[in-house]
């Protein structure tokens, strides 16, 4: 790892106890005080090259930050600013790393606290919810998270980074959740190598998802998250519904794993025990991207309720629903636009592209394409749209308050099963308009007779 980079010290308790520390004396720094203003002094700080490694990780009672340069054996130095009149200590990291244990791993959440540090692991949740704050660089290692306890990220500092280790588990309660929330600035949430985030869903899953049985938690909030990114994660057997982003402003979603596909097992009823399982949902955000995700699930991939500037590439998809706009209307927010969904696969799946508008309601759906999807063993409709759902189910009756329009669909190609229809539309007359089809070849199933509304263009 080398030095601790960045130095972030925030305001902390007097009587809160310190790890490993000293007075800066006796770390024999080279110190300089400066007063910048009654409120505030700043220090100039080195270590000598005697103890190259050394590096502050925490000022008591203080607040600042300073950017220890990088290099090998040099003398790390920095500028922190803290409060006129407090005595300054400090915290090397050096002599955690010795002991081959992180600042915080040994320590409690209060003293965990203290340590306001680029270099926080965190073996427990409740260490790391108390002291995220004054962390720049969260490990999450091993965590078991009790139940009816959220693993809550939110409000980390800007830039935070956020990394998942090991195995991350939740204990079994009957509760909403979330199980994992975050949200926050420029931050960047990954998983180590072998990492596995493990929802332990099986507790949960009674076939009956979020209509019933069991309350379920939710996974994992994205919540408030802007200009982020979220990669590298491998998630597996959440209880129900697996992202849910909101309120997301440039966020990057990149080559997450999701397999919920202990949850294809079936009850007595031939139900698959998983259900309601969406892997991601969309709403209320500007700038979502989300590219190379592997879902193995029991619904949606993904479903986008509202929003703009959305897109979904290189994604493989099995086991669900199909990726789908909706359903929209009814809710706070009804727009969907500017969506682009590119050069994925589904397979096995209920439904291939999928737009789902809700009867009598108002909103609108425009500007979306989907180019480049590959189906094969579609049980349901390989391509759908539909202006008619009510309570979660299609009426068969369109109506047109939410217009679908400027849609493109090209290069949808592949079959679905020899029971499933190829293409099925049904708008209200007038409410879709703008289409642009090319390259749609589906195959292997049935013609619909149910098709209305069918605008020019596309073909049912
Ligand atoms: C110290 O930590 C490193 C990295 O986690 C690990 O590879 C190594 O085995 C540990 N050494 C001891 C003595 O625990
Ligand atoms: C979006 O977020 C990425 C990653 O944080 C950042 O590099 C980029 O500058 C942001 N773009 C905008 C338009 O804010
Ligand atoms: C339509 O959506 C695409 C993203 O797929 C975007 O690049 C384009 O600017 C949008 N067009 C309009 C007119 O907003």
């Amino acid at each position: 790892m080398g030095y601790q980079k960045a130095l972030t010290a925030l305001l902390l308790g007097a009587g809160a106890g310190l790890i490993d520390a000293r007075p800066a004396s006796q770390w024999d720094l080279a110190r300089h005080d400066h007063h910048d203003s009654h409120k505030h002094k700043s220090f100039t700080f080195s270590f000598p090259s005697s103890d190259p490694t050394g590096s502050i990780s925490s000022i008591p009672l203080g607040t600042g930050s300073a950017t220890i340069p990088s290099g090998t054996a040099v003398v790390p130095s920095g500028t922190a600013v803290v409060p006129s009149g407090t005595g300054i200590s400090v915290v090397t990291s050096e002599k955690s790393k010795k002991s081959n244990s992180s600042a915080s791993s040994s320590a409690s959440a209060a003293t965990a606290a203290t340590t306001a540090s680029s270099g926080c692991t965190f073996t427990d949740a409740d260490s790391a919810i108390a002291s995220k704050a004054s962390c720049s660089s969260i490990v999450l290692k091993d965590i078991t998270v009790p139940a009816e306890t959220t693993l809550d990220m939110t409000d980390l500092a800007d830039g935070t980074t956020v990394t998942f280790e090991g195995t991350t588990t939740f204990e079994y309660a009957e509760w909403k959740g979330p199980l994992i929330s975050f949200s926050g600035k420029q931050l960047t949430i990954t998983g180590a190598a072998d990492h596995v985030i493990d929802g332990n869903g099986a507790k949960w899953w009674d076939g009956e998802g979020s209509n019933g049985g069991k309350t379920k938690p939710k996974f994992f909030y994205a919540h408030s998250m802007t200009d982020s990114t979220i990669s590298n994660l491998n998630i597996k057997n959440y209880p129900v519904q697996c992202f849910s982003i909101n309120g997301a402003e440039n966020l990057s979603v990149k080559d997450v794993t999701i397999d919920n596909s202990a949850g294809d097992e079936t009850n007595s009823d031939g139900d698959a025990l998983g259900h309601n399982t969406d892997a991601f949902d969309v709403g209320s955000s500007t700038g979502v991207y989300i590219s190379g995700a592997t879902v193995k699930n029991q619904d949606d991939c993904l479903a986008i309720n509202s929003g703009t500037d959305i897109s979904f590439t290189g994604a493989s998809c099995s086991g669900g629903h199909g990726i789908s706009i909706g359903s929209v209307g009814g809710r706070d927010d009804n727009d969907v636009a500017n969506v682009y969904i590119a050069d994925s696969t589904i397979s096995d799946s209920q439904n291939g592209v999928r737009i789902k508008t809700v009867y009598d309601a108002t909103g609108s759906v425009k500007n979306v394409t989907y180019t480049g999807i590959t189906l094969s063993g579609i049980t349901k409709y390989g391509i759908v749209i539909e202006q008619d759902y009510e309570n979660g189910s299609p009426t068969g009756t369109p109506t047109d308050g939410v217009p679908i329009t400027d849609l493109t669909v090209s290069d949808v190609t592949g079959t679905v099963t020899d029971d499933a229809e190829e293409v099925y539309i049904l708008c209200a007359s007038g409410a879709c308009s703008d289409w642009t089809w090319s390259g749609v070849s589906v195959t292997g199933g049935e013609a619909s007779s149910k098709c209305e509304g069918v605008p020019d263009g596309a073909s049912c």
